[in-house]
């Protein structure tokens, strides 16, 4: 990761640095206070000679006599002054690392409004998936966010820390969903939450014997099919000071889903590693959880299984019994996230939290209704809904509310059992069908339901600062929420 440092402006007269800044519509500078008079002027005259605008994804590069010495100056477009909020500010950073990073050795950026947004645009850019094979290499060894005075000191501290340990979450999550699915298993999801054992978290593995004991047989039913067994694991954060406040994040964490024995066409298989993308949310999260520090207990559920047609699949017209007793007929094996989640659902409301949010790549519907850039939210809650969408909004991953309609209810009635995993309606409503069929197994537990099946994973580009693959959307919402706690 490239992360931001702080520099004062003293230091930077001293050294050798470029410069960025950023401007918007019609070349207007913004954050150039630290500069002299003189130097905006030749600056506003270079960009004017250059025909630079200031529009979204713009950079100029000049060259200009700055504190002593001749430098590389960046300049990255805003956009309208209008419409100018913090995603603008975190995607004109994004650009501007890319158009630095192969290139330039070190750069001090001059900032004064939406510090975390740059912090985290520059951080977010700098991702590349490496674990099959090595991308290009950086040229940048240092990287600055400029403060000028005492205020700005503390201010430019907070939002590089920040931003570092933000990225350093989203980095986990999308190295995990750009992972190829034979590469992360169950088990070794597993091991990985093991792993953050340690100050304030402890972690349990229910494997398919206690699974079985604890009745979780939707859960056992997806994971049947596949040779590799699955993986329920249960985190939990503590804080150091004690608190009766618990919440619970709960994430589908299917390695892969083929479909099952209603097999999934070709081409829609090809993006199906991506169906862990909630369990890698939570995974996230608890990464960093002891340094995030929160001040509530977090309880984090991954149910993390296979979806695979093996030779003991679990066929439609199978009846499952989730652990709150009740029983779900299996029309589509390929509606497994809802399955998955029933029981651990039920698990999370067992832990007797204020709050219930689960994110889950749940259905093709929402990303009709929503596209790539908006995740569904349901819930039963409406101050919990509330909540996470501003933790959405500050975080600049917006979510849409969609309503859990009680007369559809009616459609996931089963015939012999008392629920259908799908709906007898078909082509309707898919996104509420998956929230109305979770809303069982939470009982009377505030709750929400992320349905991030449009914005965990891109099959191009998906702004300055996430490139094609893996968004490590919602992450950056959990932490936003978890920090309001
Ligand atoms: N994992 C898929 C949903 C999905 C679709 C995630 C596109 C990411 C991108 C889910 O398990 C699924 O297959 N849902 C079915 C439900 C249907 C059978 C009721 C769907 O949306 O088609
Ligand atoms: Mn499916
Ligand atoms: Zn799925």
């Amino acid at each position: 990761m490239i992360a931001a440092a702080p520099l004062s402006l003293k230091a930077l007269e001293s050294n050798e640095a470029d410069l960025a800044l950023f401007a918007y519509d019609d070349a207007v500078l913004t954050g150039v206070k630290a500069l002299p008079n003189p130097v905006k002027a030749a600056l506003n005259a270079k960009l004017k000679d250059e025909g630079f605008k200031g529009g979204a994804k713009e950079v100029a590069r000049v060259e200009l006599d700055v504190f002593g010495r001749t430098r590389r100056v960046f300049v990255a477009g805003l956009g309208k002054k209008k419409g100018a909020d913090s995603e603008a500010f975190r995607r004109a950073a994004g650009t501007l690392l890319g158009a630095v990073r192969a290139k330039r050795a070190a750069l001090a950026v001059l900032c004064s409004e939406n510090v975390l947004a740059v912090a985290e645009g520059l951080a977010l850019a700098s991702y590349k998936y490496e674990e099959y094979k090595k991308g290009d290499t950086d040229t940048l060894q240092a990287l600055n966010l400029v403060f000028s005075d005492a205020a700005s000191k503390s201010s430019v501290e907070k939002a590089c820390a920040q931003a570092a340990l933000r990225a350093e979450a989203v980095f986990l999550a999308r190295d995990l969903v750009n992972r190829a699915p034979s590469d992360k298993t169950p088990n070794s999801l597993a091991q990985l939450a093991e792993s953050f054992k340690g100050s304030g978290v402890s972690v349990e593995v229910i494997g398919p014997k206690k699974a079985a004991e604890l009745g979780m047989g939707a859960f056992l039913g997806v994971a049947r099919g596949s040779a590799q067994p699955p993986a329920m694991v249960h985190l939990v954060y503590k804080p150091k000071a004690a608190t009766k406040k618990r919440v619970a994040l709960v994430g589908k964490g299917i390695t892969f889903d083929s479909g099952g024995l209603s097999l999934k066409p070709a081409a829609s298989m090809e993006d199906m590693k991506c169906d862990m993308a909630g369990a890698a949310s939570v995974l996230a999260v608890f990464k960093i959880i002891a340094r995030l520090k929160p001040a509530v207990e977090v309880h984090g559920i991954v149910a993390a299984a296979y979806n695979m047609p093996g030779p003991d699949a679990y066929k439609p017209g199978d009846v499952l019994k989730a652990m709150n007793g009740k029983t779900i007929e299996v029309w589509n094996t390929d509606a497994e996230g809802r399955l998955v989640l029933a029981d651990a659902l039920c698990l999370a409301v067992k832990q007797e939290p204020e709050a219930i949010v689960d994110m889950a790549t749940l259905t093709g519907a929402v990303v009709v209704a929503l596209g790539s850039k908006v995740a569904g939210i349901m819930g039963n809650d409406r101050r919990l809904i509330a909540q996470v969408s501003a933790a959405g909004a500050r975080a600049d991953e917006p979510c849409c509310e969609l309503p859990l309609v009680e007369d559809y209810k009616e459609n996931i009635k089963g015939n012999i059992a008392e629920l259908l995993n799908i709906s007898k309606v078909r082509g309707e409503a898919g996104a509420i069908i998956g929230g109305l069929f979770l809303q069982e197994f939470v009982g009377d537990v505030p709750w929400a339901h992320l349905d991030i099946a449009g914005t965990a994973f891109s099959g191009s580009d998906w702004a300055s600062y996430s490139p094609k693959g893996a968004t490590g959307a919602p992450v950056r919402t959990l932490i936003e929420w978890l920090e309001s706690l």
